[in-house]
């Protein structure tokens, strides 16, 4: 790694990833400052072709073109777990490095979808409003009437659906033992963990959406799974159920699910993320039964502080020309396009 080496951060990042860079004497360019504008497309561009490490955020859509643009580009180091922004298998061609921070955001992005999930099904959101707005005269036995999350009076062990069946679906199901609930999981890609699983029991899709209470999503966003969730799935569920959604807005027909919180096809939906995010679709957010979130799954303090550490750290290994434990396309390594960027 050179003195002179320089990582571009496209938008700010919590400290403790850039004093760790700092410390390692890289040079760090920072393209937005501002927390609440993004990087325009030249200012990426720019960036891009003037360091040797790119570190972005799940806002900036790193194409080919941004990844062609600097052929001196040693690699990727996104802050984040999912990467649908970036055109993997461009970087992959042209022997560039992508990782990825996983792991370290799966408690809290499971905590804050418990946090959905209560908060729909408890009426949280609407009953919050209602006291600040002063409305609240005299305690009554009809007010925001909710729905229980445990067997509650009626005895009903409630059935939770977990489609994606990875490490944050895995921590979601962990944390309804307490509710004493049933949970089914549909995930075509760990049909052998949740068969190993002690909490989970596998359901086929239409299964899942039929008889759980809770539907909650935890895949990552790939063409196989982008509007996974249309208005044949939202007819499928019940009157009564709830759909959570944490993981990526595409996955979700968000107009679709607008009718069916209108017309009552579901009951409610908790929603962190959007299809055309930070945009909502037309009707969302005058729907009563819906709780909206800004994105803020892994927004803990220490979760995204170590999200920018091991970032940073992913920036470090590719500067110094090592693996980065965390490449989400190791075989880049042996490729000769590799070799000739890395200069050896
Ligand atoms: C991710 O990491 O992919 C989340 O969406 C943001 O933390």
């Amino acid at each position: 790694m050179s003195e002179t080496s320089t990582v571009f951060v496209t938008r700010k990042i919590p400290d403790a990833g850039l004093e760790l860079l700092r410390q390692a004497g890289v040079e760090l360019v920072i393209g937005q400052e501002d927390e609440e504008r993004g990087l325009d497309r030249q200012a990426l561009l720019d960036g891009v072709a003037r360091c040797d490490v790119l570190l972005p955020l799940l806002t900036e859509p790193i194409d080919r073109q941004v990844l062609a643009h600097n052929p001196r580009l040693l690699g990727v180091a996104q802050m984040a777990v999912g990467y649908n922004n970036i055109d993997v298998a461009a970087a992959t061609e042209l022997g560039i490095p992508v990782a990825n921070t996983p792991g370290v955001l799966t408690e809290t992005t499971a905590d804050l979808t418990w946090a959905l999930l209560m908060a729909v099904a408890r009426r949280v959101v609407e009953a919050h409003a209602y006291m600040v707005a002063g409305r609240y005269k005299l305690w009554g036995p009809n007010l925001f009437l909710g729905s229980d999350v445990g067997t509650g009076a009626s005895g009903r062990r409630k059935v939770l659906g977990v489609i994606g069946y990875g490490r944050i679906g895995q921590a979601v199901a962990r944390r309804s033992t307490g509710f004493d609930m049933e949970v089914l999981a549909y995930d075509p890609y760990n049909r052998d963990g949740i068969a190993r699983d002690p909490i989970a029991a596998w359901a086929d899709f239409e299964e899942l959406l039929e008889r759980s209470d809770f539907v909650t999503l935890h895949v990552n966003l790939t063409p196989e799974t982008e509007h996974l969730i249309g208005e044949p799935e939202l007819r499928r569920m019940k009157e009564s159920a709830f759909l959570i959604n944490a993981a990526r807005g595409p996955v979700v027909d968000e107009r679709a699910l607008v009718r069916a919180l209108q017309e009552g096809w579901i009951a409610g939906a908790g929603l962190d993320v959007y299809e055309d995010e930070p945009r909502m679709a037309p009707g969302l957010a005058e729907c009563s039964n819906a709780v909206l979130l800004p994105h803020i799954a892994s927004a803990s303090h220490d979760t995204r502080s170590r999200m920018a550490t091991m970032a940073a750290e992913n920036a470090l290994c590719h500067l110094r020309r090592q693996r980065a434990p965390n490449a989400v396309n190791p075989e880049v390594y042996d490729s000769g396009a590799y070799r000739r960027r890395a200069g050896g």
